[in-house]
């Protein structure tokens, strides 16, 4: 399946798991923003609480070794990131703890019930402001 299907990845880790919450996900597929996004906001309410989520290689043209023009037209990861570091500051539960390797990012996932119907939304969870302040 595409890992941008909702339906498929939501009915495959419904059925898949036997309806139990899994410990892990690793997710080494597209690498892309929008992609990786859209699967973790379907699949990180079947996390188990304190089970680990795992986004590799999100530091593809942000790293010194990476062609200058390869996937020029794609957005970077690093928003995403972004993103999951606003929701673990938020400290409502949903993200207990983040951590950055060169490589992959590890995303603790916290007590907060979380919605497995597909409306779990990472702009939900955090605030921020200042973003449209010039510098
Ligand atoms: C870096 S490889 C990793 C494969 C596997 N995780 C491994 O370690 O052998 C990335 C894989 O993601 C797949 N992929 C790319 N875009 C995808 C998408 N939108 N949905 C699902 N898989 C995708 C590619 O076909 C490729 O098999």
């Amino acid at each position: 399946m595409s890992q941008d299907d909702r339906q498929a990845l939501r009915h495959a880790i419904e059925t898949d798991f036997g309806g139990q919450e899994v410990d892990a996900v690793v997710d080494d597929a597209s690498h892309r923003y929008v992609e990786t996004k859209t699967t973790f906001e379907t699949i990180f309410p079947f996390l188990r609480r304190g089970g680990a989520y795992i986004i590799e290689d999100w530091e593809w043209g942000h790293a010194i070794q990476w062609p200058q023009d390869q996937w020029i037209d794609r957005p970077l990861m690093s928003p995403l990131l972004s993103e999951l570091m606003l929701v673990c500051g938020h400290q409502s539960g949903v993200i207990a703890r983040f951590e950055i390797d060169p490589a992959f990012a590890v995303v603790w996932r916290g007590d907060a019930p979380l919605p497995k119907d597909g409306s779990f939304k990472l702009s939900d969870h955090y605030i921020a402001r200042g973003f449209s302040v010039p510098l």
